[in-house]
């Protein structure tokens, strides 16, 4: 069946290996925006980066591996803005567009991840 309404978002996404390569994409475009880079500076980006990909890998409906902190207490004290999130959501767009994902997904992708605002900013 060629059907894609059949497909799960984690299998539209090519799984695990396609949700890792949009996740390097993604981090090379957050670590090469000056507004965001700084506050990764102290973080370890090959660990940070596998946290990224089990969480997006749970949140799209495929294997829950992730064991990281939940949301709110992974951002906590860090001033993360309103601003901020919506350069993260853009980045994660344009790893998504980069990497072949279609507008609809895309779109999914990205409501998925909105409702995850308040746990994440603390600064307005
Ligand atoms: C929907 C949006 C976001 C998601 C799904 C997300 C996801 C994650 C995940 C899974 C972790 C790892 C937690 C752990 O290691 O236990 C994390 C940590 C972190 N996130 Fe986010 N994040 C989002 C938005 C943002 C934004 C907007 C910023 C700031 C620009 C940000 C900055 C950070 C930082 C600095 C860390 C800690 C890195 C370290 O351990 O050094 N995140 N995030």
């Amino acid at each position: 069946m060629t059907d894609t309404t059949e497909a799960t978002l984690y299998q539209r996404l090519g799984e695990g290996d396609g949700i890792a390569a949009v996740v390097d994409n993604m981090y090379r475009l957050i670590l090469g925006d000056e507004t965001l880079a700084p506050y990764f500076a102290g973080t370890r980006m090959v660990d940070q980066k596998r946290h990224m990909a089990l969480f997006l890998a749970a949140a799209a409906g495929g294997p829950d591996g992730y064991k990281g902190l939940d949301m709110k207490a992974a951002h906590a004290g860090r001033g993360i803005t309103d601003a901020d999130f919506d350069r993260v959501i853009g980045h994660a767009a344009a790893a998504l567009a980069d990497a072949g994902v279609d507008e609809e997904t895309i779109g999914q992708v990205a409501g998925a991840l909105m409702p995850l605002r308040p746990e994440v900013t603390t600064a307005g």
